[in-house]
């Protein structure tokens, strides 16, 4: 996966809707139809054929994420919150007041509201994501949540180009806030080229607040990829049905099946979908043919050891100023400043 920095093939524009919860709604810098049909053909067409994770969320993929993330298999949510919960006063306390909240691929937003809960008069939060009705959800409901917030939602594919809102009220610094360890999506590279973005968006005197997986034991990383009540392998199939639906294709979704396992030599967790018999597919006009066994790799989990993102941070040109983590050290949330801007003497482990 590469980011792309060309700017968004942009089907519609939407002002910064924020004046009452009724009519909030997200600034749409969707990328179109057009950008999703050319990197699913792209993808089809290597020999490895594979689709973009990113293209997972339409509302119902939304819908399903928040049911995997419900599941005690899918450790991420509960252990991640938890460290959330368990650091506030200090992460509030390097958050700062009147800061700028900026969250990449906010989802449903649940670990977000601890942030909000204990932010000291922040200057607003922007939430981004390319799930449309989700996020116009969010935001209504954020909106009513936090009175006094501006929540000024942005409707975006983030390794696009698009342009941040500005708050009323001028921030003191932006923070990007990236849980979730969405970042652990990206392959290496990319993930580079991902921070040194985020770093650029933040600014001077900005930092980046980072929910990231750590490695461990491949029997749980496979129980939490491959659920007992199938959400997961519904959630991966949900793309081909997206696809059919949008981009005109005729995948027949009884014919593939769920594969997700533990890639020990990349670390990283590879969910696949595997084409049960040999079998010929159109999409938008073009034809894919599938022999039997043969996978669309869909979506990569990078699993990070703390010295492993220490390093990938620092050449994104990153300190990492403060690394908490759980008891079991399942996951790790880290703040991240620029090089040669730390507070503190020295990082911390927590
Ligand atoms: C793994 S979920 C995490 C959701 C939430 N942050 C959490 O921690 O529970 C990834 C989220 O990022 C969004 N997302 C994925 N790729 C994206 C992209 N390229 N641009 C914008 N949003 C994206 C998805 O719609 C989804 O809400």
């Amino acid at each position: 996966m590469e980011i792309n920095k060309a700017p968004c093939d942009r089907e519609q524009f939407n002002h910064f809707g924020k004046s009452s919860t009724e009519c909030i709604s997200p600034a749409d810098c969707r990328p179109g139809n057009g950008h999703f049909l050319a990197e699913v053909l792209e993808g089809l067409r290597k020999p490895q054929k594979e689709l973009p994770p990113k293209y997972f969320y339409d509302d119902r993929g939304a819908q399903l994420f928040e049911d995997i993330c419900t599941m005690d298999e899918y450790y991420i949510p509960l252990t991640e919150a938890s460290i959330i919960d368990d650091h506030i006063v200090e992460m509030v306390e390097l958050l700062g007041e009147d800061v700028l909240l900026v969250e990449y691929g906010c989802g449903d937003c649940a670990k977000t509201r601890i942030l909000l809960n204990h932010l000291r008069q922040p200057a607003g939060f922007v939430p981004i994501d390319i799930s449309f009705e989700q996020l116009q959800r969010v935001s209504v409901a954020l909106t009513g949540e936090y009175p006094g917030l501006e929540v000024l939602p942005v409707c975006a594919d983030y390794t696009c180009d698009f342009e941040l809102p500005a708050p009323c009220r001028p921030p003191a610094r932006k923070v990007v806030f990236f849980p979730g360890s969405t970042l652990g999506n990206f392959d290496p590279l990319p993930a580079q080229l991902f921070l040194k973005e985020a770093g650029r968006v933040c600014g001077p005197g900005g930092a980046l607040l980072l929910g990231i997986d750590l490695a461990k034991d491949p029997g749980v990383l496979h129980k939490a990829y491959n659920d007992s009540n199938g959400i997961t392998a519904e959630f991966n199939l949900n793309l081909l049905k997206r696809i059919n639906l949008e981009l005109d294709a005729n995948f027949k979704l009884e014919q593939f099946q769920h594969y997700a396992f533990y890639n020990l030599a990349a670390n990283r967790m590879e969910m696949h979908l595997v084409s049960l018999r040999e079998q010929r597919v159109y999409v938008g006009g073009l034809v894919f043919d599938f022999a039997q066994g043969e996978s669309i790799w869909t979506e990569s989990s990078y699993k990070y050891t703390l010295a492993g993102f220490e390093k990938l941070a620092t050449s994104a040109g990153f300190g990492v100023d403060r690394v908490w983590t759980d008891e079991r050290q399942w996951f790790s949330v880290h703040y991240l400043v620029k090089d040669g801007c730390k507070r503190g003497a020295a990082s911390r482990r927590g």
